[in-house]
């Protein structure tokens, strides 16, 4: 069985799941089948990432065939940026568990602290709209108190201030934050903040996201640490990385539509790193991947007209 960990509100979630971003139509129902077969009991999905039907009937057959049931699965998705009014924040979640099949979600997660206009597509300054994430949140909250369509609700992409005021007016405290998380981008800031929180940090991009035309000029495998401890600890690089984020309790969402890959990604909970070598990440020179100021930072409609002001300074 896959190790889980506790989160504020009594559930347990498994420290792996399988990451479903930039996973292309066609492909990502057979990695998901191939994950649930090979262990896999947690999917991160997104309506973003505009796959989940395609996720659902991959679902489908996995009910039909008797390998797993819906209670043995652990499913997050995130509510998209245009979806942020509060009337539009139940109808986004209805679609979500619609298109994925399954029900009800185990968390739910606010995608971005960005709101774009009902119905945008892109990105552009026209596509935004008056962030109020209160409002939002309240929305969030009620998806949870009245038995609705999630069991528990969560942020992503918050920065340590953004979590620190929504926390202010919060009655339901987050259950996770996702954000980037892997040795180059270790989040030495977020990370105990929200520690002391009892927020859980579930990190995305978790070996950098190596393939992605976002991140071509920094491969977080090719790291020469992630390659001496993999020889020594007789594991690829892959797996020190993501081994390295659950050691610290974290849960990893590594992305793979390759079957090797699945298989291997999974093999993580038959070694340990010491704590002699969990220090040596700490000289790893840092840098953010995923800025997100190709998309958000707009000195015209966006909230953020700089880097700094979207993460805080924490960049
Ligand atoms: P693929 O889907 O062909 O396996 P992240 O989870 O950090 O976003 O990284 C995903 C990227 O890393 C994808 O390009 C994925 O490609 C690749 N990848 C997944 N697993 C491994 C692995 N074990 N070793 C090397 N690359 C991997």
């Amino acid at each position: 069985d896959i190790p889980r960990f506790k989160l504020n509100t009594g559930q347990y979630i498994p420290a792996i799941g399988l990451g479903t971003w930039q996973s292309k139509p066609g492909l990502v129902g057979e990695a998901v089948k191939t994950a649930i077969k090979v262990g896999y009991r947690h999917i991160d999905c997104a309506k973003a990432y505009g796959n989940e039907k395609e996720i659902g009937d991959a679902l489908q057959d996995l009910f039909r065939e008797g390998i797993v049931t819906r209670g043995d699965l652990w499913i997050t998705s995130k509510l998209w940026n245009s979806d942020q009014h509060p009337d539009d924040v139940p109808k986004a979640l209805a679609g979500s568990v619609e298109r994925l099949q399954c029900g009800y979600l185990d968390l739910y997660l606010m995608h971005w602290p960005v709101a774009l206009k009902k119905g945008a597509e892109g990105t552009a300054p026209e596509d935004f709209a008056p962030l109020d994430t209160k409002a939002t949140w309240q929305a969030m909250e009620k998806c949870v108190e009245s038995g609705g369509k999630t069991k528990a609700i969560g942020i992503s992409n918050f920065s340590v201030e953004k979590t620190e005021k929504l926390l202010s007016y919060a009655k339901v405290v987050p259950a996770v934050n996702q954000v980037e998380c892997h040795p180059v981008w270790q989040q030495k800031k977020l990370q105990p903040y929200l520690r002391s929180k009892g927020i859980h940090l579930s990190a995305y991009s978790p070996m950098g996201s190596g393939g992605s035309s976002f991140t071509e000029h920094i491969k977080v495998l090719d790291n020469p640490l992630l390659a001496t401890l993999a020889k020594k600890y007789n594991k690829t690089p892959a797996e020190i990385a993501l081994r390295w984020n659950v050691q610290l309790g974290h849960s990893v969402l590594p992305k793979s539509t390759n079957a090797n890959r699945l298989e291997q990604n999974i093999d993580i909970f038959d070694f340990e790193i010491s704590e002699e070598d969990m220090e040596k990440f700490n000289s790893i020179e840092q840098v953010r991947i995923l800025r997100g100021d190709d998309m958000w930072v707009h000195d015209k409609n966006s909230p953020y007209k700089t880097v700094e002001e979207l993460w805080d300074g924490d960049i």
